[in-house]
């Protein structure tokens, strides 16, 4: 990578083409995945997130390999983990200085979400325990009439997968298919968002969820 030797020895100013930039941006990319840090329990990859978060830029590849590097261990997340018979609960692990939220969500025997956007927000998830099966899907076109979701893809996820989505990419959902079996998911959430759009996966039409937090740093939030 010819990026070094900016300086001409006239003193004349370089410009910096887009070309050039665009060779820069590779390298400090290449550079930076070759660096991304293990994190040996969750605390340091909470710890890490808030470092990479202090800049409103997001390297989606960056943070997805970071992620990915924690290797799940039921110590680290035990304390967060709470379940609801009746539905999946969501766990505040961090909020990230107002900047992203980091969830523990826990999906009981058979509980999965509805298919919904992300509310112009970055999401990572990690399967943490069990399985989970993504299903992604396109976005409903604008007109009135009432028509079937069409799906795009199923991804199961297994202990440590990791994934990313955003509105650009499409819509999902998230469940934990097995009958006989918990599941456990990481999700970083950037910027945290308060409201996402449920969709009717018969019709396709769109209603505003609110986003509320079963427990919070390991607490049970009261209602
Ligand atoms: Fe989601």
């Amino acid at each position: 990578m010819e990026v070094a030797n900016l300086q001409r020895f006239d003193g004349s100013q370089v410009v910096f083409t887009e070309h050039l930039q665009d060779q820069i941006k590779a390298h400090e990319m290449k550079i930076s995945m070759e660096q991304v840090p293990v994190p040996k329990d969750l605390k340091e990859l909470v710890a890490l997130l808030r470092q990479v978060f202090e800049h409103d830029f997001v390297n989606v590849d960056y943070v997805n390999k970071l992620i990915e590097n924690y290797k799940s261990n039921p110590k680290d997340w035990r304390h967060y983990a709470k379940y609801d018979p009746h539905k999946y609960t969501r766990n505040l692990i961090d909020e990230g200085n107002g900047k992203y939220n980091i969830l523990l969500l826990c999906w009981a025997e058979s509980q999965g979400s509805s298919i919904h956007d992300h509310s112009n927000a970055h999401c990572f998830m990690k399967c943490l325990d069990g399985e989970l099966l993504e299903t992604k899907y396109e976005w409903p076109d604008d007109s009135e009439e009432s028509r079937e979701m069409k799906e795009r893809c199923r991804n199961v996820m297994k202990k440590n997968d990791v994934c990313y989505i955003n509105d650009s990419i499409g819509l999902h959902r998230v469940e934990n298919t097995s009958h006989t079996r918990p599941s456990i998911s990481l999700h970083v959430y950037i910027p945290p968002y308060l409201e996402c759009k449920g969709f009717d996966q018969l019709t396709g039409k769109a209603r505003t969820c609110k986003i509320t937090f079963y427990s919070k740093f390991g607490n049970k939030v009261s209602k």
